[in-house]
């Protein structure tokens, strides 16, 4: 790729007989049909090679979108399939970081950058491996931002996958309408929530977007849903600690001494709830773990840490909901003769 977009600016600063003026504007016109054409071309390429595509969306921030991107993409991956991880959050691109590969260099051959090798056999593509300083904040003006999207889906070999799962900055702005419209054949999109009422208000936004754009809502993911406090203590004797909203919260502790009790830290149930109100499917809820935050910390994610943990089985059953829900997709769609 040649920088985040190229211009084409013909003739700017020269003095040139009007009738010149009209063959150039009239090449450079057709020049960049000829290369919007192109790149039509390769996104479709890359449709057909690509199994399923699937949007990470969410209406507020922070709420663990590409947690749940990368956790999606290693749970699958697990199972034997090829996926690949798009970071689309051009600004505050955090991906590679999180699966510990920020060092990672591109290699580029015939025009097309080849993704990063993650764990689990991941490809991984982030506008973090072509920022110099991945910490200086980069400021796109509108249209040039479009074409770097576009540019950054169209140029990057895939290779064939069974999935490709795309993160997002939060909201529904730019860069997913960019890519809903660019990308064809989009599966559908995962939405992120914590059980707050300001996340779930936000998540209705989401799921207008997803009807404008006719992409279907695969389902919603309800995040940081309750934290499991353990301990031991006197086999069947009680234990009683301090909940969230100042109650006691109490635990009977087994035979064999153990106890646990799990705290919903905001409130319960909150993703299903919005789910069922907004007619779409739920995908389940991941616990709040501080290992979690390490992971995400020190790059070792936290189904690559403990793939057996509560963490990773908890997105075990999303994936599997999710499979279910492209499978229908599949169903659904009309039969080619
Ligand atoms: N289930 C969880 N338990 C504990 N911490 C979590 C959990 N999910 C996410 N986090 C932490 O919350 C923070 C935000 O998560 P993440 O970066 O995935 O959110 P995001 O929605 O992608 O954010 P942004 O809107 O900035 O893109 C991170 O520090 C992450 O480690
Ligand atoms: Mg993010």
């Amino acid at each position: 790729m040649s920088g985040p977009v190229s211009h084409h600016n013909p003739g700017e600063g020269e003095e040139k007989a009007p009738s010149e003026d009209a063959s150039a504007d009239q090449k450079a016109q057709m020049e960049q049909a000829y290369a919007q054409m192109r790149r039509k071309l390769r996104m479709t390429r890359l449709a057909e090679d690509i199994g399923h595509k699937i949007m990470v969306l969410s209406g507020k921030g922070g709420v663990g979108k590409s947690t749940v991107a990368t956790g999606l993409a290693l749970s699958l991956a697990k199972q034997g399939k090829k996926v690949g991880v798009l970071d689309i959050d051009i600004t505050g691109p955090n991906i590679p970081k999180m699966l510990g590969i920020e060092e990672t260099e591109l290699h580029v051959e015939d025009n097309q950058i080849h993704p990063a090798d993650g764990p689990n056999g991941l490809k991984v593509m982030s506008m973090a491996f072509l920022l110099e300083d991945p910490d200086k904040p980069v400021i796109w003006r509108g249209p040039i931002k479009l074409g770097a999207i576009q540019q950054f889906i169209g140029d990057v070999a895939w290779g064939k996958l069974d999935a490709l799962i795309i993160d997002f900055p939060p909201g529904t702005s730019d860069e997913p309408l960019t890519v809903a419209q660019s990308l064809p054949n989009i599966d559908g999109m995962v939405i992120v929530t914590t059980p707050q009422d300001v996340a779930l208000l936000d998540s209705r936004k989401s799921i207008n977007f997803s009807k404008t754009v006719k992409i279907p809502v695969l389902g919603v993911v309800e995040n940081m849903s309750g934290y499991t406090l353990r301990g031991s203590a006197e086999p069947n004797s009680t234990v009683s600690v301090v909940g969230p909203q100042g109650l006691p919260v109490e635990a009977i502790v087994n035979d064999e001494g153990d106890w646990s009790v799990t705290l919903n830290l905001f409130k319960q149930g909150g993703g299903e709830e919005a789910a069922t109100e907004f007619e779409v499917p739920f995908l389940g809820s991941l616990p709040f773990d501080p290992g979690v935050v390490r992971g995400g910390d020190d790059g070792v994610h936290r189904i690559v840490a403990e793939p057996e943990g509560d963490t990773a089985q908890a997105f075990d059953v999303i994936v599997e909901n999710l499979l279910a829900e492209l499978a229908k997709g599949e169903d659904d769609a009309p039969e080619i003769l």
